[in-house]
């Protein structure tokens, strides 16, 4: 494995090209460091929504004259795409249900899906320190099947102190009961990829698999064939499509099959214009070389902050040195300081350009003691960002620590 400052320096031309490609970072007034709660659009993107809305805009389904037409084809072909980008075994018998965005997504799997799955006594895992949106809509359905009179057993996914799920552990709580199991891809605090590749060989062929793949989508390669996982829900905006466009994709090979109920209205065409630019794009330009340097740039931030001993980094601490084998952090680093509260560093931080998040990132659970101060990255964030931002990190230590 090429250590990550070799592959820094490797893909520096090739970064620099790409970081040109996003228009709103030429005019930037500092770093955005927030890809994690939003992601921004390369100029693919927006071209591609201008040139549709000025070129060809209409509903789609409906009408029979060519905008109309090329807005039909358009979604049918991005439901195929998102198949494709997905690796979908099977694009004949799953479903593409474009949705709101993550939360829309596992909320209609909640409500539309799982309430009618589940039966007396079944079981269901819930990551209760994942983000929100992947832990309430599963106590919806509890409550929606405990009010039919279905009592469901709600299992808590356990975790290792790293913030890691505890396989070993869930191995233990997995009985011919459990039928469905809610996972993330990438931790949304902890930045960690979860490790849902090791995950069937724990539950067994039998548990349907719904992934959050929010985190992910974008960021790292994201096969549901090699996952084995049979929903899988994103949003848009995080993987540099338009916000209010998100995907829940069904394989329906497992359980009940998915579709989406009742009249599902006019779909977000702009979104998926937008989406199919996104995932395009992504193609076009590599995720695995993006993967690669986010890693690098992430693994490069934890190494300084870990030679600053007031500084503590959530999550795997194996992904945390740049010389470290193990590199399962994707690009968001996640700390708090010791004697600086959250809020207060991230005040500092933006004063001076940094745009970070320093709160409780919506983790499920979490109260406002819990908050911390997280750099989420992407491929358009520089070393000479992450450079200055450990100068400022360090100078604040040394003031404070
Ligand atoms: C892991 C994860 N899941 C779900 C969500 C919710 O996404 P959205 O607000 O786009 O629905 C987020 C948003 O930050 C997230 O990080």
């Amino acid at each position: 494995m090429t250590r990550p400052d070799g592959v820094l320096s490797e893909l520096a031309a090739w970064q620099a090209a790409v970081r040109d490609q996003f228009p709103i970072l030429s005019g930037a007034p500092g770093s955005y460091l927030d890809s994690a709660a939003t992601a921004q659009k390369p100029r693919a993107v927006l071209d591609a929504v201008q040139e549709y809305l000025t070129t060809g805009n209409a509903n789609a389904g409906r009408g029979s004259y060519p905008w109309a037409g090329r807005t039909t084809a358009l979604v049918d072909r991005c439901r195929r795409r998102i198949k494709g980008f997905l690796d979908d075994p099977e694009p004949d018998r799953s479903v593409v249900h474009v949705v709101g965005g993550t939360t829309a997504a596992l909320r209609t799997l909640a409500l539309d899906w799982l309430v009618d799955h589940l039966t007396d006594g079944d079981e269901i895992v819930v990551p209760f320190a994942d983000h929100e949106a992947n832990v309430s809509p599963w106590r919806e359905a509890r409550d929606v099947l405990a009010r039919r009179g279905v009592r469901i057993e709600v299992v808590a996914m356990p975790y290792e102190p790293s913030g890691d799920y505890d396989l070993a552990a869930l191995a233990a709580l997995v009985s011919p009961r459990t039928r469905f199991v809610a996972v993330t891809h990438v931790h949304h605090v902890f930045g960690v990829d979860m490790n849902i590749h090791r995950l069937r060989d724990v539950i067994g062929p039998e548990p349907v698999v719904c992934l959050d793949a929010a985190q992910s989508l974008g960021h790292l390669p994201v096969s549901v064939r090699r996952l084995d996982v049979d929903f899988l829900a994103f949003s848009g905006h995080k993987a540099m499509a338009l916000p209010g466009v998100g995907v829940l994709w069904a394989r329906n090979t497992r359980g009940r099959r998915y579709a989406p109920r009742g009249w599902e209205g006019s779909p977000n065409t702009t979104g998926l214009v937008s989406l199919e630019a996104a995932l395009d794009w992504f193609e076009e330009t590599g995720v695995e070389r993006i993967a690669l340097w986010t890693r690098a740039l992430g693994a490069r931030l934890t190494a300084a902050l870990d030679t600053l001993d007031a500084y503590r980094v959530l999550g795997c601490q194996d992904s945390l040195a740049a010389g470290s084998t193990v590199q399962r952090r994707q690009g968001i680093v996640t700390f708090r300081h010791r004697g600086i509260p959250a809020a207060d560093l991230g005040f500092v931080l933006s004063e001076h350009g940094f745009m970070v998040r320093a709160n409780s990132h919506c983790q499920a659970g979490a109260t406002p003691g819990d908050a911390s101060v997280r750099v989420s990255l992407h491929v358009y964030n520089t070393v000479e960002e992450i450079d200055r931002l450990v100068g400022l990190l360090a100078a604040l230590n040394a003031e404070c620590g």
